[in-house]
């Protein structure tokens, strides 16, 4: 079987632009690329433009230069509006500070995204069950997130990330506010969604117990591809 390429960017760059004479450059030709089902983990230094370049794979942001492809599909000239839907049917997104909406439920923010993402009501609360219980939080449906623990919580976000059925998950960091144990814990499940359904992630850590756990490393330095 021939393996399908999810992402594909050549020689992106982004600067940011603080003043005149003081413009930081994030990214300064990065080239990646993620198949189908890869289990990646990026990792590099602080500052080395890891969220930057999680957030132009994202669609969160575009790069100054360079290509990207996300599934086939060349992200270059993309007007926002369908950015925006490719980002929400496409692309699950995994962050460290979970980045849940405080007044609304675990079941209603998995739910929120399915929203974004096109699907009906009753499909996308009954995926959001099915998705909680998976993560075995059949019992914590109906908690806010600060009735939750910190893995709950993640837990949750992992289960938002996955209700479109995304082709690609980017987490950035999804461990980097939990204790060692619960790190650990929330990496099988990542990796049992990998290996059981094939899901395709990308992962930026600096802790090494996490990278290990990954298939693949990518590594970033200054920028640049190292
Ligand atoms: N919005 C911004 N405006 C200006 N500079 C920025 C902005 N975001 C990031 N930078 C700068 O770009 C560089 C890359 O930042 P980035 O957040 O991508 O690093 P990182 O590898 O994710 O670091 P960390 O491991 O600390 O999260 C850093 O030097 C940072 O200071
Ligand atoms: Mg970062």
């Amino acid at each position: 079987m021939k393996e399908k390429i999810i992402v594909k960017a050549k020689g992106l760059k982004k600067s940011y632009k603080m003043s005149k004479r003081n413009i930081v450059a994030a990214l300064r030709g990065v080239d990646i690329e993620v198949k189908e089902g890869d289990f990646s983990a990026i990792i590099g230094p602080s500052g080395c433009g890891k969220s930057t370049l999680m957030h132009i794979l994202g669609l969160l942001d575009r790069p100054d230069e360079g290509t990207l492809e996300i599934d086939g599909v060349d992200m270059s000239r993309l007007k926002e509006k369908k950015a925006y839907k490719i980002r929400s049917k496409k692309i699950g997104f995994i962050f460290q500070g979970f980045n849940l909406i405080p007044t609304l439920t675990a079941l209603e923010n998995v739910m929120l995204a399915g929203k974004y993402g096109g699907m009906r009501t009753k499909e996308r609360k009954e995926r959001a069950k099915k998705l909680l219980k998976l993560l075995g939080l059949q019992d914590r449906i109906n908690h806010k997130p600060n009735e939750l623990s910190g893995g709950q919580q993640q837990r949750v976000a992992i289960a938002r990330a996955l209700i479109n059925d995304p082709a690609l998950i980017l987490a950035d960091e999804p461990t980097g506010e939990l204790d060692s144990k619960t790190s650990l814990e929330i990496m099988e499940i990542l990796k049992k969604l990998n290996r059981k359904e094939n899901k395709t992630f990308l992962i930026v850590t600096h802790n090494l117990d996490v990278a290990k756990v990954c298939k693949k490393i990518i590594r970033l330095k200054d920028g640049l591809n190292a």
